[in-house]
C-alpha cells in the first residue's frame, strides 16, 4: 500500500514557504549544448564540477527545497567522493530524479512527439528509491503550430504522464507531473492559453482514471506566455491573469502546488512573471502553493560566470544564490528590480 501520509509530507517540503525546486536534470546531450555555449568540453568531470559548484552553495538551502537530478548526477560522486545525494541531504535539500527517456516522432503526427521510459519504469523507481531519491518527475511536450497540438498528441501524453504517476506514487515518489507547452514559434499567447488547457484537462481526466492521489503529487507547467517569436509579446499582467486563470478552470484544489518551469524566458521574464502570477494567486484565492522549478532560470547567469573555470567559482556561486535569492523573493511576491542591483553590489 503506497503511504500517501509521507508523499503528501514530501510534497509540502517541496513547496514550502519561499522555497522552489532547482531542476538540474539536463540529459548528457542537453548538457552538452550547456558546456557548448560556454566553449566547455561535455565530460563526465565537468559536468560533475559544474554541478558540484552548484550544490555547494552556502545558503542555497534557504530557497531550494530539492533538486531534480539526471540519472547519472543521482549515482555521481562530488571530487572528495561524497556522493551527490548526501551533499544535499546534509543540507535539508530532497533530491529528486527525472525517470523519463525523451521525446519521440509522434509517428502518423507529423512535428509532434511522445515522450518514452514506460518500459521497466517500475524497476527503475525501486532502483532510484533505494539510491535516495524521494521524488520524480516525467515531462511531457506539446508543440504549438497552426494545427497543432492534435487531440491525439494530447491524449498520448497525458496517458502516459499519469501512467507515469501512478507506478511513481506506488513506489513511495512523489510524482512530478511536467506536461509543457512549449513557447518556441511565433504564436500568440491566445494559442498558448488554448493548448494548455486543454492539455491540463487531459491530464487531470486521466490522473482520476489511472487512480492517482492528487494530494501526493505536484504539477509542473508552463507559464501562459506568447510564442518566443511573436509580435507584440504579452506582459506580465496578462501573463500572470491567463495563467491563473487557465488553472482556476482546469486544476482540482486538492493537488498541492503547481510548480513551473522557465522553458527558456529570460531571467527577467521569468521572474517577473513569476511575481506577478503570485500576486494574481493571491488575488484570486488560488488553492495551491504557485513556485518555482526552474532550470535555465536559475543556472543561466551561474554557467556563464562560472566557464569552466576553477577560479571563478566562488564567483559563480554568488551568481547562483543571487538567482535563487530573487526568484524566491518573486515566488512570494516580494521582488524589485532594485533587487538586480545586490549581485554587483557583492
Ligand atoms: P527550464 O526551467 O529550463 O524550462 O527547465 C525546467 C525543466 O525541468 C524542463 O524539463
Amino acid at each position: 500500500m503506497t503511504d500517501i501520509q509521507a508523499l503528501r509530507a514530501t510534497v509540502q517540503d517541496l513547496v514550502a514557504p519561499a522555497k522552489g525546486i532547482l531542476a538540474a536534470d539536463e540529459s548528457t546531450g542537453t548538457m552538452g549544448r550547456r558546456l557548448g555555449s560556454i566553449g566547455v568540453e561535455n565530460t563526465e568531470e565537468n559536468r560533475r564540477d559544474y554541478r558540484e559548484m552548484l550544490f555547494r552553495t552556502a545558503g542555497a538551502s534557504e530557497y531550494v527545497s530539492g533538486v531534480i537530478l539526471y540519472d547519472e548526477t543521482l549515482r555521481q560522486k562530488a571530487a572528495d567522493g561524497t556522493p551527490f545525494v548526501e551533499v544535499l541531504q546534509a543540507q535539508g535539500i530532497i533530491p529528486g530524479i527525472k525517470v523519463d527517456a525523451g521525446l519521440s516522432p509522434l509517428p502518423g503526427a507529423e512535428g509532434e512527439v511522445v515522450t518514452q521510459g514506460l518500459d521497466g519504469l517500475r524497476e527503475r523507481l525501486a532502483e532510484y528509491r533505494d539510491l535516495g531519491a524521494r521524488f520524480t518527475k516525467w515531462r511531457a511536450l506539446l508543440n504549438v503550430g497552426p494545427a497543432i497540438p492534435s487531440a491525439y498528441c494530447i491524449e498520448t501524453n497525458a496517458h502516459a504522464l499519469a501512467r507515469y504517476a501512478a507506478l511513481a506514487q506506488e513506489a513511495g515518489l512523489v510524482p512530478i507531473v511536467e506536461p509543457e507547452v512549449l513557447m518556441d514559434g511565433g504564436h500568440d499567447i491566445e494559442r498558448t492559453q488554448e493548448a494548455t488547457e486543454a492539455m491540463l484537462l487531459a491530464v487531470f481526466r486521466e490522473l482520476a482514471a489511472q487512480r492517482v492521489a492528487l494530494d501526493g503529487m505536484l504539477l509542473k507547467p508552463n507559464m501562459v506566455v506568447s510564442g518566443s517569436d511573436a509580435t507584440g509579446r504579452a506582459g506580465p499582467q496578462e501573463v500572470a491573469e491567463r495563467t491563473v486563470a487557465v488553472f482556476l478552470r482546469t486544476v482540482p484544489a486538492a493537488m498541492p502546488g503547481i510548480v513551473f518551469l522557465s522553458g527558456g524566458q529570460n531571467d527577467d521574464d521569468a521572474t517577473t512573471n513569476l511575481q506577478a502570477i503570485a500576486a494574481q494567486g493571491a488575488k484570486a484565492g488560488a488553492p495551491w502553493a504557485l513556485t518555482y522549478s526552474y532550470g535555465r532560470g536559475l543556472q543561466t547567469l551561474p554557467l556563464a560566470t562560472w566557464g569552466g573555470k576553477a577560479a571563478a567559482v566562488e564567483k559563480a556561486q554568488r551568481a547562483f544564490l543571487h538567482r535563487c535569492r530573487v526568484t524566491s523573493a518573486a515566488r512570494q511576491g516580494k521582488y524589485t528590480p532594485a533587487m538586480e542591483k545586490e549581485l554587483s553590489a557583492v
